[in-house]
């Protein structure tokens, strides 16, 4: 990263509240805004419609050379995709080839990008680095509210197959060999189960703003 461009990393685990906190810094701090599991997923989804299995080394960094149309497909974030993506993410050759393409993003000009390895890969010479966590309950619950609506949020069998989804995906993002879900050291943790969007971002700006005055 050049000097004075401002970079910050926001990664953690599904379903934190990464990409709502991400978009909305994003516009505070006037900075474009990259999500990262986007490409996973779109590459996931070519594997897919190729015949491919995610799972498969073969073809998956040639998957990974996405054009603007696979970003832009509506299907991204459907259950057979967040499986797809957190397996075709444990792909070397998937992470190298969409690894240029995050840091051309925000190189010249700064961005906010979240995912998994942002601080501890992507950009760790990030400005700020935050890493956003609830637990997986609360995790649960505001991903069924976001795909199904609030009666959806409050369903005991569905939280509960919902929880087990995000750890099950969660586990295989941490134990992957190469990048790794996992707070860089230098990172700020933010816990939000008690906190709304609105407070996130308040948080969030206090720490940029600590961040810029100590440089
Ligand atoms: O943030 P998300 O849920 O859309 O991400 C989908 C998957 O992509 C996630 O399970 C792991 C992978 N991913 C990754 O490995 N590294 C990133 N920087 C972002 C996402």
């Amino acid at each position: 990263k050049r000097p004075g461009v401002l970079i910050v990393a926001v990664d953690g685990p599904a379903a934190a509240g990464k990409g709502t906190l991400a978009k909305n810094l994003a516009s505070s701090l006037g900075l474009p805004h990259l999500d990262t599991g986007l490409l996973y997923r779109a590459t996931a989804r070519r594997m897919l419609d190729a015949g491919l299995s995610p799972e498969q080394d073969d073809g998956a960094a040639e998957a990974a050379a996405l054009r603007p149309e696979d970003l832009a497909r509506p299907d991204l974030r459907v259950p057979e995709i967040d499986r797809g993506a957190s397996a075709v993410a444990r792909q070397p050759g998937v992470r190298a080839a969409l690894l240029e393409r995050q840091r051309a993003f925000a190189q010249a000009a700064g961005g906010v990008l979240d995912g998994r390895d942002i601080g501890t890969v992507v950009f760790p010479d990030a400005t700020v680095k935050l890493f956003v966590t609830a637990s997986p309950r609360t995790r649960a619950e505001r991903r069924l509210r976001q795909l199904h609506g609030d009666a959806a949020g409050a369903d005991e069998a569905l939280l509960e197959q919902t929880a087990q989804e995000l750890a099950a995906r969660d586990a295989q993002d941490a134990a992957r060999a190469v990048s790794p879900l996992r707070k860089a050291d230098d990172a700020v943790v933010l816990e939000t189960d008690r906190l709304d969007a609105d407070a996130v971002l308040a948080r969030a700006l206090e720490i940029v703003r600590e961040r810029e005055g100590a440089l």
